[in-house]
């Protein structure tokens, strides 16, 4: 089935089953590694990208959820050539330890600070809290988006 969908605003057509998961679609279908498979399951949050603006898990988004939407990843953050801030801040901050599933941590910060300029630390922890990190960089994830925050 052709599906049509704008990709990091990219008009993107692929002939896939709708049932298929987003995630496989960005991953197997269009080369954007870097949203992450971690429980294929909605849990860990590894696999966050924005469909329409919102944070959803491509792992159990079917990709006919986002056909005529737009989809963002990791890689079509950055605007201009500039990472976005977010990005610098992560990198400022020493962030990753393994990095698996920083693109998703990213992907759900820059949603908050879309809709949430200026978050509290409580903001920020429990917009943060469907993310996991089993090498447990919470504390600097916080301090990174708290360095992007107005
Ligand atoms: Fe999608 Fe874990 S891989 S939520």
């Amino acid at each position: 089935m052709a599906l049509s969908l704008t990709v990091n605003g990219e008009q993107r057509s692929l002939d896939i089953e709708g049932d298929t998961p987003l995630l496989w679609v960005l991953r197997d279908e269009l080369g954007l590694k870097g949203t992450k498979f971690g429980c294929g399951a909605g849990l860990c949050g590894a696999c966050t990208v924005h469909l329409n603006g919102q944070p959803v898990r491509s792992c159990s988004t079917p990709v006919e959820f986002a056909v005529g939407g737009e989809v963002t990843t990791i890689e079509g953050l950055a605007e201009d050539g500039q990472l976005h801030a977010l990005q610098k801040a992560w990198i400022a901050k020493g962030v990753p330890q393994c990095g698996y599933c920083q693109s998703g941590q990213i992907m759900s910060a820059a949603h908050l600070l879309a809709t949430n300029p200026a978050p509290t630390r409580n903001d920020i922890v429990a917009a943060m809290t469907g993310n996991l990190c089993r090498c447990g960089t919470y504390s600097r994830i916080i301090a990174a988006v708290e360095s992007v925050a107005g």
